[in-house]
């Protein structure tokens, strides 16, 4: 026998009882974007891969080594999303929104792709949600957002969550910092890894990001010089007033004066929700404001502000923490041929009832039929055997009590819709 093919390493299949953990997870988010007025748009999975070099950055890790890209049939180089922000703001420019509505709020579910080692929490295809905001340069709009990612958690019951902001500054102050960093750590070179070596040349803010212990001690030194001390005039302002609006929100939140994201499209506000017990893993979501992207994609200088979440991570989470609600339906058990016909027949009065139901058929046992209610989490059976027909009557089964009840079609249908409203 040919081995069985099985799903490529860092995928996965999301199937029983898992999927209504997802299902209310999605639930939750489209909830949020209603209340808070975002509507969703859905982007295609692959985008020419220009987009993510100029819109992500081409020394970042996405970009370097994370990409799944390829070339089709007609020699273009297409990309699989990495993430859903460039995409956005692609479709924002593309569909001319920046001329007559520049102020637009969206959300977004679905998958993104990465070539990362896969973990506990990260996967190679995984999914996120997220939402963006362009054309809003107030920081009401980063309070707004980090606002709606706190409230999603919330509702979600995630326990010991812990907010940590930090602003990265604008390209009028950022390079005197970068200057600044570069001047520190040059004679310290030889105490920092071979990574952080080539991102001081690369990409010299990312080196704040490194997890090696010998650079964390170089960068927890009292004098390592702090972003904050060279944020210019504007994105100060933006910083405090954000601040101000999320101690009104009663948002804690933490400063990190080194966080600075993988992203290199992000201007002024950055920020990480992680939550304690997800192990290596624990950012469930993060985000910040990328005015410059618009135009890094050719677009007018339009500001922008988002986040997004790992949802493989939260499910995670929930896994732990919530029990899954089953949905209501009922499980018809025929006890032969004829009792197939009848429980087809039964099917159409439950649709015309909106009760949703599992139709098996006759070839498999009684005891089979009850074992399946059971593993499908259906509590309801309902069987027509010869001596059903005989009388008229449908045999109604709880599987909870053991009860088990004939009654006449009118009172099977009565009794399951309150059962129905019951659940
Ligand atoms: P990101 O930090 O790269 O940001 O990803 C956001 C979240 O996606 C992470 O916090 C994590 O929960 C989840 N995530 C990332 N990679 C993986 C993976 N390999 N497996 C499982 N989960 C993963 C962005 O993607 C930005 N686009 C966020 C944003 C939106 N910024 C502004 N707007």
């Amino acid at each position: 026998m040919a081995e069985v093919i099985k799903a490529p390493r860092g995928t996965r299949d999301i199937l029983g009882e898992e999927v209504f953990l997802w299902q209310r997870l999605e639930e939750v988010v489209r909830k949020y974007a209603l209340l808070f007025g975002y509507e969703e748009i859905r982007t295609p999975i692959f985008e020419h891969t220009e987009l993510f070099t100029r819109g992500v950055g081409e020394e970042t890790d996405i970009v370097q080594k994370e990409m799944y890209t390829f070339t089709d049939k007609g020699g273009r180089s297409l990309t699989l999303r990495p993430e859903g922000t460039a995409p956005v703001v692609r479709a924002y420019l593309e569909h001319g929104f920046s001329v007559h509505e520049p102020r637009v709020k969206w959300y977004y579910i679905g998958p993104m792709f990465r070539y990362e080692r896969p973990q506990a929490g990260r996967m190679r295809q995984f999914h996120q949600f997220g939402f963006e905001a362009l054309g809003f340069g107030e920081p009401a709009c980063d309070a707004e957002i980090i606002h709606l990612a706190w409230m999603i958690y919330q509702e979600l019951g995630l326990l010991d969550l812990s907010l940590e902001v930090n602003s990265i500054g604008c390209p009028l102050c950022r390079p005197r910092y970068i200057a600044r960093l570069r001047e520190y750590l040059a004679p310290l070179e030889d105490r920092l890894c071979e990574n952080c070596r080539r991102r001081l040349v690369s990409n010299p803010l990312r080196v704040l990001d490194c997890k090696v212990e010998s650079c964390q001690e170089v960068f927890g030194e009292a004098t390592f010089p702090k972003i904050q001390d060279f944020l210019c005039d504007a994105c100060r302002k933006h910083e405090r007033e954000l601040f101000t609006l999320l101690e009104n929100l009663r948002i804690p939140f933490a400063v990190n004066h080194r966080l600075v994201r993988g992203l290199d499209y992000y201007t002024r506000t950055v920020f990480e929700i992680k939550v304690r017990h997800l192990g290596a893993q624990d950012a469930v979501g993060g985000g910040g404001r990328y005015d410059g992207l618009s135009q890094a994609l050719g677009g007018p200088d339009v500001p922008g502000v988002g986040f997004a979440s790992g949802m493989e991570r939260i499910v995670l989470l929930l896994e732990k923490t919530t029990q899954p609600s089953f949905p209501f339906r009922v499980y018809l058990a025929p006890q032969d041929e004829a009792g197939e016909g009848v429980l087809l027949s039964l099917s159409r009065e439950l649709v015309a009832c909106g009760i949703p139901f599992h139709l098996d058929f006759a070839t498999k046992s009684l005891k089979y039929h009850l074992k399946h209610a059971q593993r499908m989490r259906i509590r309801f059976v309902v069987i027509v055997g010869e001596s059903e027909r005989t009388r008229g009557v449908f045999a109604l089964k709880d599987l909870a009590s053991g009860e088990q009840v004939s009654l006449p079609l009118s009172e099977l249908l009565a009794r399951l819709r309150k059962e129905r409203e019951l659940c």
